[in-house]
């Protein structure tokens, strides 16, 4: 059986246990640093499966050591947003809680494939794989394909189109700046723009960017069903070495034109993690959205490294 660490038992952490369980994909480990939620969290789940009829091993921990050999670590430990605050307020204290996440679950499993959820995602993966100093296919974050769920479930809500027909694909940084591609985006491959008149899609558009925030006001804390689920179809993905194409942020070695940062883009999600990066053709309009979210993404990278030495 695979086995897959989750760093951080809280609602993100939980919810992606509970997610990968009910998949059957691997054994699953908690850790987090309150004595017995991870233990009380894992034990609960362990005692659902005889009723799901699925067998998986859970166990919750304080000690990292619970991890050992672990195929992929999903690190979601750290501080979720509050109203008010943004996901880069929430910078110095996560660099802390992710730094030591990642390599310490490194020491226990050298090979494993890491996916971070933490925000401010980008810099938090950014962070993980410049700590780690592992290659780059092995660090991946999770933002894009919860942006890009929210925007399929508004476009079902306007259309009444099943989800399984909708395809859309947002990229960049997962910040207010976000690029929800409409041109990409399609419904059952009728471009969007085609089938769902302008202002309508405009609100779309502004409900997905804005989508991480909405739920923020409704539950005074950050989303976690969506999150989860998304971390769990990146595991998925990984251990069944699917080659599945998704937006993910991934290392930036020249795609793009962007080097030495992370960044929400399509990727292949493979044995290997981030087997290779796909790269769409923009537009000018495109392009100019692109690169004000790198610079958005940027900046928050640069606060980083003017608060920790790699
Ligand atoms: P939460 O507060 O429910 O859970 C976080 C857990 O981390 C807590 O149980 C806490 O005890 C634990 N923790 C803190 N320091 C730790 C350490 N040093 N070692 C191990 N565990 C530690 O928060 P939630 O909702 O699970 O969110 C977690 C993070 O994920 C936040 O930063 C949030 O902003 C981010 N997030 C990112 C999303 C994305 O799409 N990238 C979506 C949703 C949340
Ligand atoms: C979200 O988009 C807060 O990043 C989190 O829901």
């Amino acid at each position: 059986m695979n086995k897959i660490s989750i760093i951080g038992a809280g609602m993100t952490g939980a919810t992606t246990a509970h997610w990968l369980a009910e998949r059957e994909l691997a054994d699953l480990v908690l850790v987090d640093i309150v004595e017995g939620v991870p233990q009380g969290k894992a034990l609960d789940m362990l005692e659902a499966m005889p009723i799901v009829n699925k067998d998986v091993e859970l166990v919750g921990s304080n000690d990292y050591a619970a991890t050992k050999g672990s195929d992929i670590v999903i690190i979601t430990a750290g501080m979720p947003r509050k109203p008010g605050m943004s996901r880069d307020d929430l910078l110095k204290v996560n660099a802390e809680i992710v730094g030591k996440a990642a390599t310490e679950t490194l020491k226990y499993s050298p090979d494993a494939i890491f996916v971070v959820l933490t925000n401010p995602l980008d810099t938090m993966a950014y962070l993980a794989m410049k700590m780690t100093k592992l290659p780059r296919n092995r660090v991946i974050g999770q933002a894009g394909i919860l942006d890009s769920a929210r925007m399929r479930a508004f476009v079902a809500l306007e259309t009444g189109v099943s989800v399984e027909n909708i395809n859309c694909y947002v990229l960049g940084g997962h910040g207010d700046e976000m690029v929800p591609l409409t041109r990409h985006s399609n419904i059952a491959g009728i471009p969007l723009k085609e089938y769902i008149p302008a202002d309508k899609l405009e609100a779309i558009v502004n409900r997905t960017r804005k989508g991480g925030g909405e739920i923020v006001n409704l539950l005074k804390t950050s989303a976690y069903y969506a999150p989860a689920a998304a971390c769990a179809q990146m595991a998925e993905a990984i251990l069944k070495n699917k080659n599945l194409i998704v937006p993910c942020a991934a290392y930036m070695d020249g795609e793009y034109g962007l080097k030495d940062m992370f960044f929400g883009v399509p990727v292949m999600l493979g044995r290997n993690g981030m087997e290779k990066v796909i790269e769409y053709s923009l537009d000018e309009t495109e392009r100019a959205m692109f690169e004000k979210s790198a610079a958005a993404v940027r900046e928050t990278h640069d606060a980083l490294k003017s608060l920790v030495t790699f």
